[in-house]
């Protein structure tokens, strides 16, 4: 694990800075040729052509990077990442920053940051703290609190990130709020805002209590948040940004490191080698170029994992689901409209699990209102699909109309631009946490994947625990044993 890169890899890491950068495409490069793409719809890969995101318009610098113009496959490079999203890309980060001589090869099915992480709702939230009452009960204190702390531990990672490379992805530290529009909705969250007191009190060293909640009760919520028909509130911090702008400085800080990225490169398989050569190979991953070797190979797949490991697949642990968002803008200019600067919330509404970002003063987009939910508007709740190539024009009427309903006609006026409509596919697991850690009985094969809609709050952390199993052979104390992949095998589904 140790060896340096081979030499036939051409590892942008092993160049002068100058070249380096040259090395790095042009913005908006074409696509690189693919005669049979449009062959390659696989049930469950990636769709090769999804919706464009708000994100991702225009594409970033490394959108199309190959690495080196061939696919390397006569060397054996010590990883194989399948995935570039938050999550591949926090792995490699992570591996390059421990070892600097790692080789390691990513292949990513579409562009850089293709699925998920370039098109969700821009939340960078720690917003499940809520369900702690849940993971006392199924899990115990101690492990409910050490959820807790990774979400806003890792939460807080991100933003180091963004914060100490100067990225440009228009990162926002935010008052967040869940809003209530059901007396039991509200009842329920002043319930558990009480239980979260009383842990704090008990346990004040070990929870996620650096980040203050408060509550706003009716007519104080009103006269705080502005918005005429809430019972409620609680209020914490969070952020929003452009996730896919994030995503790739994190895929760019790996590449400066050493990093081959291949995009547009579906991994279609994954072997066992029996015949080990000389070099150490493990693993073979073939692909729609070719077949590449590694020691050890990363899925950083979400929602698309169950293609790539039929044993994952039989347990039925991991199940993917379309979600969509919309971007749309208020007739009223609302640039000096408190109600709307302070935002960036999670209505309640009409049950339909919303969720909105508000773009700030000075942003690409300032004012556009990113709505995203309304899932319940599919009879199907869109479960079991992987083809995020359209929309769902049910959802899109609905989140078009969410903003004026919750900010009211007086804020919002009376006709609303849509900017954009986006699907993207997340994962789901029953318990609602991602799968993270070896394969069972498949020395050298890993995962950090279905992060369950959440993955900008628990990804980066997950793939450091993930790093330190590979490279230490021990899971972190601090890592959360609910998220151990191995469970998915004690899964049996109700009928
Ligand atoms: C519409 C929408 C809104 C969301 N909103 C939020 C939000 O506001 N906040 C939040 O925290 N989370 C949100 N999420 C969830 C969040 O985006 C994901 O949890 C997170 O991006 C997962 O990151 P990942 O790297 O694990 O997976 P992904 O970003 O999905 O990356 C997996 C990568 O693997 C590639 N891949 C898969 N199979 C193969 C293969 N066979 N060969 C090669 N490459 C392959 C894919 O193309 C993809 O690029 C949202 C998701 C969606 C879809
Ligand atoms: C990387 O390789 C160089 C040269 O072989 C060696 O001197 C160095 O110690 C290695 N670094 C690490 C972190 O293994
Ligand atoms: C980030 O910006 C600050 C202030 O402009 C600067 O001091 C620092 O060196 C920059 N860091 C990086 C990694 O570019
Ligand atoms: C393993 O053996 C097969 C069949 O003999 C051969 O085709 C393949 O190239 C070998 N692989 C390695 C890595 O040596
Ligand atoms: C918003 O406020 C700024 C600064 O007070 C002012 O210059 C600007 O004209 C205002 N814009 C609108 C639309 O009222
Ligand atoms: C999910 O979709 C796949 C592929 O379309 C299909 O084979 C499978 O039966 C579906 N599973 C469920 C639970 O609907
Ligand atoms: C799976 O079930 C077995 C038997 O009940 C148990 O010992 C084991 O801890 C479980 N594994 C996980 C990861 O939940």
């Amino acid at each position: 694990m140790r060896l340096p890169p081979t030499t036939a890899l051409i590892s942008i890491a092993a160049l002068a800075p100058e070249v380096r950068a040259l090395a790095v495409p042009p913005a908006q490069a074409p696509l690189p040729k693919r005669d049979n793409l449009d062959q390659i719809v696989l049930p469950g890969f990636p769709h090769p052509n999804p919706t464009v995101s708000y994100w991702q318009d225009p594409p970033h610098r490394i959108a199309n990077l190959r690495t080196t113009p061939e696919l390397p496959t006569t060397d054996v490079f010590d990883y194989v990442i399948v995935g570039s999203g938050i999550s591949g890309a926090a792995v490699a980060f992570k591996l390059l920053s421990r070892d600097p001589n790692l080789s390691i090869l990513m292949l990513e099915a579409r562009t850089a940051a293709g699925a998920a992480s370039g098109r969700n709702g821009g939340h960078c939230k720690p917003g499940d703290w809520k369900e702690v009452k849940d993971w006392v009960e199924l899990y115990g204190e101690d492990e409910a609190l050490r959820i807790g702390k990774m979400e806003q531990d890792c939460v807080d990672d991100v933003r180091n990130f963004v914060k100490t490379h100067n990225v440009s992805s228009g990162w926002q530290d935010v008052e967040t709020a869940d809003v209530y529009w059901t007396k039991e909705a509200f009842d329920e969250a002043v319930e558990i805002k009480k239980f979260q007191d009383e842990l704090q009190q008990r346990r004040p060293n070990d929870g996620p209590w650096s980040n203050k909640r408060t509550v706003y009760a009716g007519q104080a919520a009103r006269d705080y948040w502005k918005w005429p028909q809430i019972l409620g509130a609680v209020a914490y911090t969070s952020h929003t940004q452009n996730p896919y702008l994030t995503v790739c400085a994190l895929l760019e800080q790996g590449l400066e490191k050493g990093l081959n990225l291949q995009t547009t490169t579906i991994a279609l398989s994954i072997d066992q080698v029996s015949n080990s050569s000389e070099a150490g190979a493990k693993w073979e991953v073939k692909t729609d170029r070719g077949t590449v070797q590694g020691k050890q190979v990363v899925l950083a797949t979400n929602s698309y994992t169950n293609a790539l490991h039929a044993g994952l697949a039989s347990t039925g642990f991991l199940v993917p689901q379309r979600n969509q968002v919309a971007a749309v803008h208020p007739s009223k200019d609302t640039s000096n409209n408190t109600v709307f600067r302070r935002s960036h919330s999670y209505p309640d509404l009409h049950s339909g699990n919303n969720y909105i970002a508000i773009r700030a003063p000075g942003d690409i987009g300032a004012g556009d209102v990113i709505v995203g939910g309304s899932t319940k508007f599919s009879p199907t709740r869109e479960r079991n699909i992987t083809d995020d190539s359209v929309i769902n024009q049910d959802i899109a009427d609905d989140l078009h109309g969410v903003g004026r309903v919750v900010f009211g006609y007086e804020n919002w006026g009376e006709t609303t631009k849509v900017v954009k409509d986006w699907t993207g596919i997340i994962c789901n697991t029953p318990d609602g946490f991602p799968v993270v850690g070896g394969l069972p009985n498949e020395e050298g094969l890993w995962a950090s994947a279905c992060m369950n809609g959440h993955g900008m709050a628990w990804a980066f952390r997950s793939a450091e625990a993930l790093v330190q199993m590979m490279a230490e052979g021990e899971t972190p104390t601090w890592f959360p044993k609910a998220f151990d992949i191995n469970r998915a095998w004690n899964y049996t589904a109700e009928e």
